[in-house]
């Protein structure tokens, strides 16, 4: 997600800024910019790429003469959300007399109207952003003092912000401010510095106070002055970073894994934001571009992918076919892209892909095309080639995703397509009750993934297990079958256990030879159809000696009591609706892989053969 990094002081600001940018380029960008006041007026540079590219050009450009007096400034990465990666779109971004400088991490859902409102009063936007339009709302309100005309505009928004702001006619004030996307303030020795996140921070000070959602501050050096968008003054304690400068850059988390397995409540908010609508019980999915009598014609669906985006689609298949009646075939890109498929004018080819680049599923997508059907994307990286490629889809919003074993895309992605089945849904023979019901349970999955992650330390007590055996099994049955194969795939790729994901049916004709006591098994026995063979299936492994680590909903006393006595270990997830039990089950089984490969020491976030994205054939 986007950087922001604010600075006034008695210092260079520009260098700040730009180490400070730096410290945050683990979080992935497309672009960079940064703006300053030189002799009171606003300076700026911006373009895509990396930042040191930022930094070249601004050293280039700006001579050390001309950099004197920069004391004050803002700047941004950029992760792209409304507007392809360009040079224009990139952050800060000028109100309309070029006075004032917004950087902006976050999303305004109600954009499209405040520009229309704003383009009606004569004002030319450069960009394709939402925080342009929040810039120019901005000057549109200011009548001298910066405060108020922030806070004006920050009432009519809808969605979520942290900004900093800087004004030519305040050469030593910041406005700060946030809502849904973190924002601290940094108070050192005459100095402060505003940033998304302690890793731009750290390095200067650790007395940071955290702006809580709907505060609004007005910093200068060494002080912040703190109230709410109602200008009521509010008191917010100072903290003390005990972080050092290479953890904050994983948010105190040792792997980046794991500050992502522990980002998904909030990634998993921003993939659904917007995207529920609580009058016609459905879900919104303009990005797809379908008219309502589009999708009524799609006769069939085929969800293209490799990895663990192919076991997203897997799960997205039930939820489609069993919510929208529709038929969905999951295919292997590499194979699909070679085997001449059978395509028709009333199929939907979905091509998921988190990096939007990998070259099997870009290769389905182009073969696909040649066919003229529907061809749509499901990435997380805007404006990836696969996202050009298809020209229409659904962006997971999941920020960027560093560690190599993919956690937050793949939950995002089962959420998307739960998303799509319930748009289908309801356009076909789903009663707005139960779409209510469906969006009730679209709402309550952070909440439910969020509980599910305090299960944290009896996984990995549970892990200990796992982690000294060489070969394992997961087995799971109907929507948990592909659950089990990415929980085998996870623990494979970061912990080099030669896992397989079975269905437990199919352990009977074959694998179940393999079975002794030092091959542990993974069993999903959550509250799903197809549970209760699961115990069969259970007893079966324990009569050859297997080791049996169970995955159960809580409550489920009938299931729990038959396991208690025969399994080595259960993780209990919490009660949830039928459709949440996926997402649950996947993230206890990305804890346990996590685990297991800490307690074999291996390098969880660069696991070894593996790229992050497999861009050759
Ligand atoms: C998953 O943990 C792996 N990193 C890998 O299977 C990945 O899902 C696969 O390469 C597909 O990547 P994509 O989603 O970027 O297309």
């Amino acid at each position: 997600m986007c950087g922001i990094v604010g600075y006034v002081g008695g210092r260079d600001a520009v260098e700040i800024l730009l180490n400070g940018l730096k410290r945050m380029e683990y979080r992935g960008y497309d672009s960079a910019g940064l703006a300053t006041l030189r002799a009171g007026k606003l300076a700026q540079v911006k373009n895509t790429g990396k930042v040191q590219a930022l930094a070249d050009r601004v050293f280039r450009e700006w001579s050390e003469e001309f950099r004197e007096g920069m004391h004050i400034g803002i700047a941004h990465t950029r992760w792209a959300t409304h507007g392809a990666p360009t040079d224009a779109n990139a952050h800060p971004h000028l109100d309309k007399a070029g006075k004032i400088a917004l950087v902006h991490n976050g999303i305004i859902e109600n954009y499209a109207g405040l520009r229309k409102m704003l383009e009606a009063k004569g004002h030319v936007f450069l960009s394709e952003t939402d925080s342009e339009v929040l810039a120019q709302l901005i000057g549109a309100l200011y009548q001298g003092d910066l405060l108020q005309a922030v806070s004006a505009a920050l009432l009519q928004v809808e969605g979520t912000f942290g900004i900093a702001v800087l004004d030519e006619a305040h050469p030593e004030l910041l406005v700060a401010a946030r809502r849904g996307s973190p924002l601290l303030i940094g108070l050192g020795e005459g100095e402060s510095i505003i940033a998304s996140d302690a890793a731009a921070v750290v390095s200067h000070t650790r007395n940071v106070i955290y702006l809580d959602d709907d505060d609004i501050a007005e910093v200068r050096a060494g002080t912040a002055d703190i109230r709410n968008l109602h200008n009521v003054p509010v008191n917010r304690a100072v903290s003390h970073l005990d972080w050092d400068s290479g953890a904050a850059e994983k948010g105190g988390y040792e792997h980046f894994m794991l500050k992502e397995i522990f980002e998904q409540p909030d990634a998993m908010r921003n993939c659904l934001r917007g995207r529920l609508d609580d009058t016609l019980h459905t879900s919104v999915l303009t990005g797809l571009g379908l008219e309502p009598r589009d999708m009524a014609a799609i006769q069939r669906i085929v969800l293209v992918a490799c990895g663990t985006s192919l076991h997203a689609a897997m799960v997205g298949k039930y939820f489609i076919e069993e919510l929208a009646g529709i038929p969905v075939e999951t295919e292997q890109a590499a194979e699909f892209r070679y085997r001449n498929p059978i395509l028709g004018p009333h199929d939907l080819v979905l091509a998921i892909s988190q990096s939007g680049e990998t070259a099997d599923t870009l290769a389905a997508v182009r073969e696909a095309k040649c066919k003229g059907t529907l061809v749509a994307g499901m990435c997380n990286v805007v404006a990836s080639t696969i996202a050009r490629e298809t020209g229409c889809g659904i962006y997971l919003h999941a920020g960027p995703e560093i560690g190599v074993a993919s956690t937050k895309a793949f939950t995002c992605q089962v959420t998307a397509l739960f998303l799509l089945a319930l748009k289908l849904g309801r356009g076909r023979r789903l009663s707005r009750q139960q779409g209510a019901g469906l969006v009730a349970t679209a709402k309550a999955l952070p909440e439910l993934v969020a509980a599910t992650l305090k299960l944290n330390d009896k996984v990995a007590a549970v892990a200990e297990t796992l982690a000294s055996c060489r070969d394992c099994f997961y087995i799971g049955r109907g929507i948990l079958h592909p659950v089990a194969l990415e929980g085998a795939l996870k623990i494979k790729e970061i912990s080099y256990i030669h896992a397989e994901g079975y269905h437990a049916a199919e352990l009977k004709h074959g694998p179940i030879a393999l079975l002794e006591a030092a091959v542990p098994v993974v069993a999903l026995a959550a509250d799903v159809p197809g549970k209760d063979k699961m115990v069969s299936n259970i007893q079966e492994c324990r009569a050859r000696g297997a080791p049996v680590i169970a995955v159960v909903s809580e409550g489920d006393e009938a299931t729990l009591t038959s396991l208690r006595p025969i399994v080595q270990a259960i993780i209990e997830l919490p009660k949830a609706p039928l459709h949440a039990v996926p997402v649950l089950c996947v993230v206890a089984l990305q804890l346990l892989a996590y685990h297991a490969a800490r307690l074999r020491g291996c390098p969880i976030d660069q696991p070894r053969n593996l790229a992050k994205s497999v861009t050759v054939e």
